[in-house]
């Protein structure tokens, strides 16, 4: 089974160390032969990276930018990912669905009910409607507290829309993330993010390798 496509996302509040890690696996796999595609939502097509900036950027309100993020994933989607992923490719994915149910749905407050509406339709099988949906086979969460990835993102970078908010809205975010978890234990892995990137690798490493996909 080594050889079909994967599906591997990583998901986590800002500054939890997603960013960090992904090319490390994408060399981990090209080391043992694998077509590799990284990429990252909101965005990882030119339409998709275009509505990237209006939600990163613009304030509206939380359903405006549910649509939107789902818009991108959709493009995402049938331009990119599923190709990869019918060519046996190996896709890493810096954010997903999960990150939707996080932001839109914790952070801002959005009903759980229309995300899961939009996550069926854009990740629903093509036809008929109501197949089964795309979801990833592995996903990596960065479990960091918010006042740790505070203080990571403090040191490192100019924030957006996303990381101005306060602490308030990214334990709303982390409790978002922990409510997916426990809806899909099975496709979550959880990383402790507050130890140094070594030992989170090795555990991104391990993670992969206990599934024998790089066999
Ligand atoms: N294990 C770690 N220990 C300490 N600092 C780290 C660790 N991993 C990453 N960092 C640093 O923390 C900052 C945030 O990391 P990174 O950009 O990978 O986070 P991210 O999860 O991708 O955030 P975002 O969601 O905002 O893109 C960076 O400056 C990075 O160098
Ligand atoms: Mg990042």
């Amino acid at each position: 089974m080594g050889n079909s496509g994967r599906f591997i996302t990583f998901e986590g509040i800002d500054g939890a160390g997603k960013s960090t890690q992904v090319d490390a696996l994408a060399q981990l796999f090209r080391g043992v032969g694998r077509t590799v595609l990284v990429t990252r939502e909101p965005g990882g097509t030119a339409l998709a990276e275009k509505i990237r900036k209006l939600v990163l950027h613009d304030a509206m309100d939380p359903l405006t930018e549910a649509l939107l993020v789902f818009a991108a994933r959709r493009d995402h989607l049938v331009q990119l990912i599923e190709p990869a992923l019918a060519r046996g490719d190996v896709v890493l994915c810096d954010r997903f669905t999960d990150s939707s149910f996080a932001y839109q749905g914790g952070g801002r407050g959005l009903d759980l009910a229309v995300l899961s509406m939009l996550e069926q339709w854009v990740q629903g099988g093509q036809a008929p409607a109501g197949g089964p949906m795309r979801q990833p086979d592995l996903t990596l969460w960065f479990d960091l507290s918010p006042a740790q990835a505070a203080r990571r993102l403090a040191a490192a970078r100019e924030p957006d829309k996303f990381e101005a908010q306060n602490e308030a809205f990214f334990a709303r975010v982390a409790q978002g993330f922990l409510r997916r978890v426990e809806a899909h234990p099975q496709r979550f892995f959880r990383l402790d993010a507050d130890r140094e990137r070594a030992l989170v690798w090795a555990d991104v490493e391990a993670a992969v390798r206990s599934r024998g996909w790089l066999e």
